[in-house]
């Protein structure tokens, strides 16, 4: 079932996404050689806490970290550890919070120093992609302009769209229905956009093939040519009007 929330679940989403923006850029602003992946994960943790909020990913069927950080091929859900970043990495951090019965999600690739054009190119067209749906995100559009728009600007670009894993309704929970593929698939379904609804879009997108494997922790995805991927993720509000972003693309690290 699809939800659309009241002016009072609207504020309470404003306020967990703006706690969810900023963790984002927290995370991105620590990324740089010689960091681990691991004091990214803590220092999140205690923002997120330090706001009255809760890590929406911490024990999230299991999850054992506050971020998902994912470097070079590693597509989505990396754990958190021991790795020490490296100068010409792509870092891609993915973050939740929760706070008084909502959650934001939001995510974004960061270069790590000095990055090869290519890999600068895949960052850029990921996130140029999320806009592109975005312009379909409104009243009096349906769910596969959307995913259809982020799908063609991917493929002109020559990148591809990673199909096992899609962006979803948010609220109460962290994924709600719908789900939002970032591509077109005749199988899916056609749900309109009605004002109310709130979704995290975020093209996962692939240098290489769109194929993915889960490795043997059971959480990290790679891709399966271990070409490079990056993600870009932010929650949203539907308007009759343009989509209000629920997490501030251009929050900054507090
Ligand atoms: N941010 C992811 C999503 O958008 C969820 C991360 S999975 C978790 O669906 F286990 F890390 F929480
Ligand atoms: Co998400």
């Amino acid at each position: 079932m699809i939800t659309l929330k009241s002016r009072h679940e609207i504020e309470l989403m404003r306020q967990a996404g703006k706690i969810t923006a900023a963790a984002r850029a927290l995370a991105g602003a620590m990324v740089a050689p010689g960091v681990t992946t691991r004091e990214i994960d803590r220092a999140v943790y205690r923002y997120i806490k330090s706001q009255g909020a809760e890590p929406s990913f911490l024990n999230y069927q299991g999850y054992p970290a506050s971020v998902c950080i994912s470097v070079n091929d590693e597509v989505i859900h990396g754990i958190p550890g021991s790795r020490v970043l490296r100068e010409g990495d792509i870092v891609s951090v993915d973050v939740g919070a929760y706070k008084d019965g909502y959650h934001g999600d939001c995510a974004a690739t960061y270069p790590c120093g000095q990055i090869c054009a290519e890999a600068q190119r895949l960052i850029e067209v990921t996130r140029q992609s999320f806009f592109e749906g975005l312009r379909y995100a409104r009243e009096g559009y349906r769910l596969p302009d959307l995913s259809g728009a982020i799908q063609r600007y991917v493929e002109s670009n020559g990148f591809s769209v990673v199909r096992d894993y899609v962006g979803h309704g948010i609220g109460t929970e962290m994924h709600e229905a719908p789900e939002i593929p970032n591509y077109v698939d005749p199988r899916m379904g056609r749900p309109r956009f009605l004002r109310g609804m709130t979704i995290a879009v975020e093209p996962m997108v692939n240098a290489g093939t769109h194929r993915v494997r889960v490795m043997k922790d059971g959480w990290t995805v790679k891709t399966a040519d271990g070409k490079l991927s990056a993600h870009y993720e932010n929650s949203i509000l539907i308007t009759d009007g343009e989509p209000e972003l629920l997490t501030d693309p251009d929050a900054r690290a507090e």
